[in-house]
């Protein structure tokens, strides 16, 4: 089943997503730092005219990464190419696409951990040299061509930085990592989607949704267009907070934004007494793999305190036992053991 608080885009939501993107600052909510740096990169290149240096998003799913790109792309007046690593599987799918770019277009590469390292290869030689050699022909009569490229911008996002080679890493200008959202941060962003949706919300319906979204704002949209299903069955004009409160338990998603996943993920945590537990076996007793525990399900615990990462692997916090109304073991340095 899909999970309501799942952070990966589900197939057919882009729809409903890109209806709701801001394309400009002025809708674009938090993330100041980044705002800020980027503002004063994106003026200072326009006044000298030259294309912006390469940049480089990363953090967890559904923060506004690609809605980044695009903000940059329509501030910088460019032409703006999307396409996803997993799309570029040869040397020559790459070379396609860089020489069909413009002097100072954008180029957009998703999920840029994905590449292959003869792809990522080619990739950073030409966002350094803006050139490319291509190999015409093979065996004694191979031929390199060099080919010229005009001044393109890359901008590239992933959910893992740690997974990229530091040859291509170094080629961004910029390095920006992506921050959760604050509670009143996504209120925003939901009272905004909402005027969007012409649909009335109470502040305190905002703020509701907002303290369930695991402080990402894919999350906060959804159960928004979500809730404002129950309050159109019912008649309602605005979605007021009693009625968002008892859509979201409806759903299932508590307080803190946790669905059944995380707390059988808590509750494994809480069961291990105050020991660390590998990531495998947290793993195999969800029947997950391990890269969705550590990418999808874990940063959110992380970032609020839910979950410590050790050395010897995960271990429960108080927050753990706080939010699963169980009484923490009685030693908190395993000293029981
Ligand atoms: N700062 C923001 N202000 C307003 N809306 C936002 C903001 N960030 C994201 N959104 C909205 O949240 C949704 C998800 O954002 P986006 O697609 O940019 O995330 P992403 O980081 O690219 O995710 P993924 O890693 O899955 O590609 C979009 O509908 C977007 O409009
Ligand atoms: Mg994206």
């Amino acid at each position: 089943m899909e999970r309501l608080v799942e952070i990966e885009k589900f197939d057919g939501e882009e729809i409903a997503e890109n209806s709701l993107r801001p394309s400009a600052w002025s809708e674009y909510i938090g993330q100041e730092q980044i705002k800020k740096n980027l503002g004063v990169f994106i003026e200072a290149s326009k006044k000298r005219g030259e294309a912006l240096d390469h940049v480089l998003f990363y953090g967890p799913p559904g923060l506004g990464k690609t809605t980044l790109a695009l903000i940059i792309a329509n501030e910088m007046q460019a032409n703006i190419k999307v396409t996803a690593a997993p799309m570029i599987e040869k040397s020559g799918d790459l070379a396609a696409i860089l020489t069909n770019l413009q002097e100072g277009d954008i180029l957009f590469i998703d999920e840029i951990h994905r590449l292959s390292p003869a792809v990522e290869e080619i990739l950073y030689s030409s966002m350094e040299d803006f050139r490319i050699d291509i190999i015409i022909g093979s065996g004694p009569a191979a031929q390199t061509v060099k080919i010229d490229l005009p001044r393109f911008t890359l901008v590239g996002a992933t959910t893992r930085a740690g997974m990229l080679s530091n040859p291509l890493r170094d080629r961004f200008g910029m390095n920006f990592r992506m921050q959760f959202y604050s509670p009143e941060e996504l209120a925003k962003i939901i009272s905004q989607a909402s005027g969007k949706l012409n649909k009335n919300i109470a502040h305190e319906a905002c703020l509701e949704i907002a303290k369930r979204s695991r402080g990402t704002p894919r999350i906060a949209l959804r159960l928004l267009r979500r809730v404002r299903d129950f309050a159109d069955v019912a008649n309602e004009s605005s979605i007021m907070h009693a009625r968002t409160q008892y859509a979201l338990d409806e759903l299932g998603i508590n307080a803190h934004g946790f669905d059944t996943m995380d707390i059988r993920l808590l509750h494994i945590l809480a069961g291990a007494n105050g020991r660390a537990i590998g990531l495998s076996t947290i793993a195999a007793a969800l029947s997950e793999d391990e890269g969705t525990v550590e990418d999808v399900l874990e940063p959110y615990l992380i970032a609020n305190g839910y979950l410590e990462r050790t050395a010897k692997g995960r271990k429960a916090t108080d927050a753990t036992y706080q939010a699963l109304n169980i009484t923490p073991p009685k030693s908190d340095n395993g000293a029981l053991f």
